[in-house]
């Protein structure tokens, strides 16, 4: 199957992302959305927008990727956001800089919490590795307060660490 195909079996498909086999759904499409494409850029726009279209409660999904000692803005579905973020600073930068999933129930609370908008509450933030590096994280906010659900943590982990390998990550020259 092309990736093209791929993305047009899976438009319509609404999950309602509750449970851990939601998550798992999830991946099998995106799967499917980015099996034989290694253009990360597109495939993190694809990536991005398959968790707008079944995620609810979010305002912002999207991708922080590595680039000259910072992370810089990347695909992603939401209100235009901050481009660049020092890898110390924020809730991306400390997920970034430990490698740990950073779950927010309440962002306010977090010290140096960047608000690239004013109307999010809660956020969570996982960090992507390739071959033991790591090159971005994925980014998704909420506008109510502890959106974000352990069974979200799990099935967004096992989410990303199924695809992390396939986004093209290693096959892009631009991240140095
Ligand atoms: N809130 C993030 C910044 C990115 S925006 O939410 C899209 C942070 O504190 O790192």
């Amino acid at each position: 199957m092309t990736s093209s195909s791929g993305a047009f079996k899976v438009l319509g498909i609404h999950i309602s992302m509750k449970t851990f086999k939601d998550y798992q759904l999830l991946t099998q499409q995106a799967l499917s959305l980015i099996e034989g494409e290694m253009d990360l850029i597109a495939n993190l726009s694809n990536i991005s927008a398959l968790l707008n279209m079944n995620m609810t409660d979010i305002n912002w999904v999207g991708f922080y990727l590595l680039r000259d000692n910072q992370l810089v803005l990347g695909p992603f579905q939401g209100n235009v956001a901050c481009v660049r973020i020092a890898l110390d600073k924020g809730v991306c930068g400390k997920a970034f800089s430990t490698n740990t999933i950073q779950r927010i129930s309440d962002v306010h609370a977090f010290p140096g919490h960047i608000a690239c908008d004013a109307a999010s509450s809660s956020e969570i933030v996982l960090p992507i590795n390739v071959d033991g590096k790591t090159y971005a994280v994925l980014d998704i906010d909420s506008p109510m307060l502890d959106r974000f659900t352990e069974t979200d943590q799990k099935g967004l982990r096992f989410f990303i660490e199924q695809v992390e390998q396939k986004l093209g990550f290693n096959a892009c020259n631009d991240l140095k």
